[in-house]
């Protein structure tokens, strides 16, 4: 990475830390330039131990935990990677995408698509976003977030020291429901699947869920986003759990658009950035 490359990243984490109402950058992870190089981010045991938010750097030092933290009993294992090798992985998306995704007709989203969004991102991705489901934007380029919602993702992923390319983003239905309304419960039930698959491909370390319905769906509750919002929930199929953290919808909050609603937000994806890390386990 050279200077320039170096102040148009540094120029980004102020613009999104004035935008998210954060007054703390972001250190641990790995820089997003790099890692983009060798594919993903490395395996935690590569990177420094340098806690993730300069937050925590004011705080005095915490002696090290002797006992098991909460999360060592609810998610045994942190990492689970998946079964498939990245090619392995890129051609079953692929196929899937070309022969399901594309030609489905299992609910009544199939009738006023334009396109479908299947998801993008890289396939060996430690982090998952899921959110709601196509808007117009995205009806329109079968890509995933790319309207004013998916600028402010793009600004959450870049604060969270990311590169959009490295996360993997899909939604619980792969087609636009009529005038943006939410999905039903029918329609994400019929679209499940291909999300199931989906993660279990990639086996990310960590779900974020963006909004109500992908959180009812995937941490399988009935709670209201803004009462769990914050809290770990599991993600389990078959013998596979991953940590889900709930945020709100990026639409949410271009909506309610003020300092609380920024800050809960990025004090969960700090939540996220330190278990990346290795600092702190979900629980
Ligand atoms: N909102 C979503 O939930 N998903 C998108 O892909 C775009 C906007
Ligand atoms: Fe098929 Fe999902 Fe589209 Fe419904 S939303 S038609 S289940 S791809």
């Amino acid at each position: 990475m050279d200077d320039a490359q170096r102040r148009r990243i540094l120029r980004q984490h102020v613009q999104t830390d004035a935008l998210l109402g954060v007054d703390a950058v972001p250190m641990g992870l790995e820089r997003a330039g790099d890692a983009t190089e060798t594919g993903g981010l490395e395996p935690r045991s590569a990177r420094a131990s340098t806690p993730p938010v300069a937050a925590q750097a004011t705080q005095p030092a915490q002696p090290a935990q002797p006992s098991a933290p909460r999360g060592e009993e609810l998610f045994p294992q942190p990492t689970r990677h998946s079964k498939l090798d990245r090619s392995a992985k890129l051609e079953l998306f692929r196929s899937m995408d070309e022969h399901e995704v594309r030609v489905c007709t299992k609910c009544e989203l199939c009738r006023a698509r334009t396109n479908t969004v299947f998801g993008e991102g890289d396939v060996d991705a430690r982090l998952m976003f899921i959110g709601e489901g196509p808007g117009q934007n995205e009806d329109e380029q079968g890509r995933p977030f790319v309207g004013r919602a998916g600028e402010l993702l793009d600004k959450q992923i870049t604060a969270m020291g990311l590169e959009r390319g490295q996360v993997f983003i899909a939604n619980v239905v792969k087609c636009r429901p009529p005038n943006n309304r939410t999905p039903t419960p029918v329609e994400v039930d019929a679209c499940f699947d291909y999300l199931r698959r989906q993660i279990r491909a990639i086996g990310p370390e960590v779900i974020v869920t963006l909004g109500g319905p992908a959180t009812k769906k995937i941490a399988q509750t009935d709670r209201g986003i803004t009462s769990i919002r914050g809290t770990w929930h599991r993600y389990e199929d078959q013998g596979l759990v991953i940590p889900v953290m709930p945020t709100f919808h990026p639409a949410y909050l271009l909506r309610a658009y003020n300092l609380d609603n920024r800050k809960k937000v990025w004090s969960d994806l700090q939540k996220v950035m330190a278990v990346l890390a290795g600092e702190e386990r979900p629980g």
